[in-house]
């Protein structure tokens, strides 16, 4: 999963295939990619500790791609800083920190609000949540679902855990072995096609005492599926 978002970002040039955005085909590397596409497409890392460094301040962090995609400095990059914060629900006071001095759940959102520093219409959400306390994955979600709304944004948004998805996505692909095996509405994840989409969604454990006495899973399937 994070090999795909890495080549549909142009990190990691596929081996083969190639990516289409808004019905053009985009470079294999953020090299051949122009300004506009790479300004359009934003990725925000699964490990919100690495994808920082930890050397910089929240400023400067934010400061480079208001720099360096819209050539904005000293006052307006100042003024965009504590927009970009406000976005995210940071405190201001929170600008001159550095990564070590932030919480889990802040660090991936100064990770998200320098995405949006870009102003891109696509935002590659890589397990953003997976790292964090329940409590603070669920407002980062709420925080998302919102700023798609007021920014029109899109989103691939990776994930293993299946209530987020289906509270977040509008169109599910499940992949087995990097490959898609099935593409799904949240609606349609009642009854899946595909028999690995039917053993992972039956594998979630819900909030009721008797889940593992009834569940049923095929001995079959599982022999096939959970070789890893
Ligand atoms: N640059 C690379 N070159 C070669 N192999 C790689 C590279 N990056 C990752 N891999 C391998 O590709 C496979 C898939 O890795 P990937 O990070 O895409 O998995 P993932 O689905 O994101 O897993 P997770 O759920 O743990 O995040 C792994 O076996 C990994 O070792
Ligand atoms: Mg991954």
């Amino acid at each position: 999963k994070s090999t795909l978002a890495r080549a549909i970002a142009g990190i990691l040039p596929p081996f083969a295939g190639g990516v289409v955005f808004d019905g053009r085909e985009l470079g294999r590397s953020a090299r051949s990619r122009s300004a506009d596409q790479l300004r359009q497409l934003q990725i925000v890392f699964q490990h919100a500790d690495t994808a920082l460094n930890p050397a910089q301040t929240v400023e400067d962090i934010l400061g480079r791609p208001l720099t360096f995609y819209h050539g904005m400095v000293r006052k307006p990059r100042s003024a965009r800083i504590d927009q970009l914060l406000d976005m995210v629900k940071l405190p201001r006071s929170l600008r001159l920190r550095r990564p070590a001095e932030l919480s889990g759940g802040q660090k991936q959102r100064v990770n998200f609000a320098r995405a949006l520093a870009a102003d891109p219409k696509l935002i590659v959400c890589d397990e953003i949540t997976s790292a964090l306390d329940t409590v603070v994955a669920a407002a980062i979600i709420d925080l998302l679902k919102e700023l798609q709304r007021e920014l029109d944004l899109a989103y691939v948004f990776i994930s293993h855990d299946l209530s987020v998805v289906e509270a977040i996505c509008d169109d599910i692909v499940v992949m087995y072995r990097g490959r898609k095996i099935e593409q799904i509405t949240p609606e349609a994840m009642a009854r899946p096609e595909h028999p690995y989409t039917q053993l992972l969604l039956s594998s979630v454990p819900k909030l009721d005492p008797t889940w593992l006495d009834n569940l049923r899973q095929d001995p079959e399937q599982v022999r096939a599926y959970c070789q890893r």
